[in-house]
């Protein structure tokens, strides 16, 4: 199946099974925004609970915080923000659409990635196992030619992005003869400038109100409360600040369902160290961070660093962590050497002192930073689109199942009785009522236990528990691996413990140790 259509297929299962709606659904929706239904939060909660605990748990130097959304203004002054926190936009005069012109040429890379990916499919199929993949690319006339119109390409738009040379990311939009998707002409305005924060207002009347910011990351609230951490937990460097909250830009180019988002959640900790020690540190959390990724299990080869040719105002470094979702490898999460731009400008602005006292040098200075910042949304659409398997069963039948990491699951048991009579139900409710105070449990007894095993499999519940007419005499139950569905009998007393180890999230936190 094309990769498209399974994305198709994951977003409409996100719908049907309660994980994702779109907002405001009955009014047929509103661009870029979503909500999280019964299976998603829960789903999210535990993504959240594996960040946090990994971060604030796991390191006795790193602690949380939670910081409001709304800012004084001057924040985004000081930040950087209002100046230069801008996407470069062009609109195409017949169907008056605005888009991204930076989106616009890399989407003209990704199609010379895709005929040279075609190419080598082609010759693939025709060679069969004696094909050899790297010499075919190293010597094929057109993958040759492709690749060089690619790099050609990728290398003038490097140099424009860092430049934010606007008139020259419009030649390139004329001279490969971009289209505007809707109306097929290349009749563009010039690109301009388009700053992405929400702006509002807070105060009652228009002649008293001030215009404020939505907040673009969280990052900020870490950075203006720096002092007021640092001195109530008598922190000493190194040591980080960790946040998850709500972000909002207001993104052109909002597309592939959860992945750009308007309104989205972001998870960040800020990592001050000593001036000079930053690159090291800067390694350290890339790596760290790569195996909290990895250790879900969803395989090494799905992962890769990309480093960043264009650094944002504030960065000597930085680098993202991208995941292959079903429209290719994706930003999930950046890692950034922030140096000591955000507490200086602070400092700046604010006219408040924002230094560190270092007790061993009895130096004072501002702090580098390291930030670690993911997406909770594009870490969720990352788990469910590895997770999401269709698979053909003996018989012809298709089954539907998400293979989600056990401690992610929103639910991690089912217990049935496998029929709605002789007793069974009052034994299931029994060991339900048990196992609710340990697990997101849930009871079912409608239908037949085959479709209640299919209902549980698309939501991903690792484990189901079935009551049967033995379980009275022997004491035993049911249990089904959602993955290999397989079914052994197990002592009621036994479950709390068998399924602790196996769903819980602290098993999953034991891998980063
Ligand atoms: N504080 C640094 C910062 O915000 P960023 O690379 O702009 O850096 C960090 O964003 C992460 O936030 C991204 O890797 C991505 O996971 C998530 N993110 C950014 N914009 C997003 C959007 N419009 N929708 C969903 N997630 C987004």
């Amino acid at each position: 199946m094309a990769q498209e259509d399974v994305f198709k297929k994951i977003v409409s299962h996100c719908k049907e099974y309660g994980f994702v709606f779109p907002s405001s659904d009955i009014y047929d929706g509103l661009a870029a925004v979503y909500d999280y239904g019964q299976n998603g939060v829960e789903l999210k909660n535990n993504i959240k609970q594996y960040w946090w605990q990994s971060m604030v748990l796991l390191h006795d130097n790193i602690v949380g915080l939670d910081s409001a959304i709304f800012m004084h203004p001057t924040v985004w002054k000081a930040s950087g923000h209002v100046d230069a926190f801008n996407d470069p936009l062009i609109d195409n005069r017949d169907s008056k659409k605005r888009y991204r012109a930076d989106v616009l040429i890399e989407d003209q890379i990704a199609k010379y990635d895709e005929k040279i990916n075609k190419e080598v499919a082609k010759a693939a199929k025709r060679f069969g196992d004696a094909f050899d993949e790297a010499q075919f690319r190293a010597t094929n006339a057109r993958v040759l030619e492709h690749q060089a119109k690619r790099d050609a390409l990728h290398e003038r738009y490097s140099r424009a992005m860092n430049a934010m040379d606007l008139a020259e990311l419009k030649q390139i939009i004329l001279d490969e003869e971009i289209v505007c998707p809707i109306s097929g002409t290349r009749n563009w305005t010039d690109v301009r400038q388009f700053n992405l924060m929400f702006k509002t207002e807070v105060g009652s009347t228009a002649d008293g109100a001030s215009t404020i910011y939505l907040r673009p990351e969280t990052a900020q609230g870490i950075f203006v409360n720096y002092l007021n951490v640092q001195k109530t937990g008598r922190m000493k460097l190194p040591f980080g600040i960790a946040q998850i909250g709500k972000a909002f830009r207001n993104e052109i180019v909002a597309r592939q369902f959860i992945f750009r988002m308007r309104e989205f959640e972001q998870m960040e900790m800020q990592f001050f160290v000593k001036p000079g020690t930053e690159m090291d540190w800067f390694r350290y959390w890339k790596e760290t961070r790569m195996k909290w990724h990895q250790a879900l299990g969803f395989g090494a080869e799905n992962y890769r660093f990309h480093d960043h040719e264009k650094l944002a105002h504030y960065a000597n470094a930085a680098c993202d962590i991208e995941f292959r979702m079903p429209f290719g490898f994706k930003e999930v999460e950046g890692i950034h050497s922030r140096t000591d731009f955000d507490l200086r400008q602070h400092e700046k602005f604010s006219g408040r002192s924002i230094k560190y006292f270092d007790p061993e040098t009895n130096e004072s200075y501002t702090p580098y930073d390291i930030e670690t910042s993911i997406g909770v949304d594009r870490m969720f659409l990352s788990v469910l689109c590895h997770a999401y398997t269709e698979e053909q069963l003996e018989g012809g039948e298709t089954r539907v199942v998400l293979r989600l990491p056990a401690a992610l699951a929103p639910v991690k048991l089912a217990v049935m009785p496998l029929t709605k009579k002789d007793g069974l139900p009052e034994q299931a409710r029994a060991i339900y009522d048990d196992l609710k105070f340990h697990f997101n449990c849930q009871y079912d007894e409608k239908d037949s236990i085959g479709k209640r095993y299919r209902r549980q499999d698309a939501v991903g519940t690792p484990y189901c528990i079935t009551v049967d007419h033995d379980t009275a005499t022997d004491g035993c139950v049911t249990l089904r691996d959602r993955d290999t569905m397989q079914q052994e009998r197990v002592p009621v007393e036994s479950l709390r413990q068998r399924l602790e180890e196996a769903v819980s999230l602290t098993s999953l936190l034991k891998k980063l140790a």
